[in-house]
């Protein structure tokens, strides 16, 4: 079955054709990285604007790169939620439209149930019909095994999922305040470094790493350079990072102190004072940035240190209360190769299967909005076209039995 999957909920335009909810024909994503960069963070206006002049040419070429026509897609699935209600609407919209108009099924996608099924996906060739001794090729062979816990780390969401079959969903822990990605995004303008936070952060780790290295000292010395706290919230399987953001903007003011501070670190999180707080994380960014790149990376290499060892630890322990099979990785924390190389190191003893999607699929991407609505419809489930969008839209979580 081939689905054209659609993704706009943010500040990319993505769209995929997918074979079997797991080999991927064409991926196109159209990123607004460069506009945004200017303001440190995502602007909804601009955004929204940018999906209606990308949307139409991205699934042209998705099509074209597939070598693929209309006759050949068997359904159309597109992102409803979570994300920008602006940018939501052109991808839904747009996927409805042609869902109505070439008479093909369609399925609403819930995004971050994608981004748990980018873990289906695979790189490289089309698997054969047949196998070599001529039997159906097993196309399940590979597929993330049941049950499994997934830690879901994107820009706005953080948490561990306990995943029974397909659509199975059980919430163990979420965070309290912000979330991984969204941590790594502020503390990344904190320190000067570029949006989107999290790879610039992992970049500048690496390098104060790679200085150690050719001073023949450890590497850990890096992620211990500074003390920072961990939220370790005993007892749940919740996360926290907003103390730990916090103690990031006072490290970053007293390495300026010389160079009046702003009086207050914590703005309120009503929407007037969003602003405020977007400003002075800049102000001292810039003043962090001037201060000389060795400091910031070795703050970078202690912040991404602190995150990662909470999030390695909570999930090897949810892993070892649940007896699971597999823990997966998703959203676009997942990307970070500190997170993957410490939970690979928590999870061998336990002898329990890690797996990430690749890099390109793990920030947002349509292929994996392919997948799911793919799972959706393996299961019969499709979606009506009054559908709306829903900005607020978690995973359809069950209770736990
Ligand atoms: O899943 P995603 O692409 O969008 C949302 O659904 O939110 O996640 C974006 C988030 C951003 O906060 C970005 O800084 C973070 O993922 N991110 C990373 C890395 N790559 C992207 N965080 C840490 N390390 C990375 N390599
Ligand atoms: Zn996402």
């Amino acid at each position: 079955m081939l689905v054209l999957g659609i993704e706009s909920s943010c500040d990319e335009t993505g769209a995929a054709i997918v074979k079997d909810g797991r080999y991927l024909l064409s991926n196109v994503v159209a990123s607004q990285i460069e506009i945004h960069n200017r303001y440190g963070g995502v602007v909804p206006e601009v955004a929204s604007r940018q999906q209606l002049s990308s949307i139409i040419p991205v699934i042209e070429t998705a099509l074209d790169n597939a070598a693929c026509s209309w006759e050949e897609i068997d359904a159309v699935g597109a992102t409803f939620g979570p994300g920008l209600a602006g940018s939501l609407l052109v991808g839904l919209t747009v996927g409805k439209a042609l869902a109505l108009a070439k008479n093909l099924p369609f399925v609403g996608v819930n995004h971050l149930e994608a981004h748990i099924y980018a873990n289906w996906l695979r790189k490289g060739t089309l698997p054969p019909e047949k196998d070599s001794a001529g039997a159906p090729w097993d196309f399940n062979e590979g597929d993330p095994m049941f049950p499994l816990i997934c830690l879901v780390v994107s820009g706005a969401h953080s948490e561990l999922v306990l995943v029974k079959g397909h659509g199975q969903y059980e919430l163990l822990g979420r965070t309290r305040d912000d979330a991984a990605g969204e941590a790594f995004d502020k503390v990344a303008r904190v320190l000067g470094l570029e949006y989107p936070g999290g790879p610039s952060i992992e970049k500048a780790a690496l390098r104060a790493e790679e200085e150690l290295l050719q001073q023949k000292k450890p590497v850990e010395l890096a992620r211990s350079a500074y003390r920072l706290p961990r939220a370790w919230l005993r007892g749940t399987y919740d996360f926290s990072f907003s103390g730990l953001k916090t103690a990031m903007l006072h490290l970053a003011e007293g390495a300026t102190a010389n160079q009046s501070p702003p009086k207050t670190y914590e703005a309120g999180k009503n929407s007037g004072t969003v602003n405020r707080q977007r400003s002075q994380y800049t102000h001292i960014g810039m003043q962090a940035a001037q201060k000389g790149s060795t400091n910031v990376a070795l703050l970078a290499a202690s912040f991404q240190e602190a995150v990662v060892d909470v999030l390695a630890v909570k999930t090897r322990l949810a892993a070892q209360e649940y007896h699971v099979k597999q823990v997966v990785l998703a959203g676009g924390v997942a990307a970070n190769l500190s997170l993957r190389a410490r939970l690979e190191q928590e999870l061998l003893p336990l002898r329990i299967r890690l797996s990430y999607p690749p890099v390109e699929f793990c920030t947002d991407n349509a292929a994996m909005i392919a997948s799911a609505a793919y799972f959706h419809l393996c299961q019969g489930e499709q979606s009506g076209l009054d559908l709306d969008v829903q900005p607020g839209l978690s995973l359809p979580f069950r209770k736990s039995e």
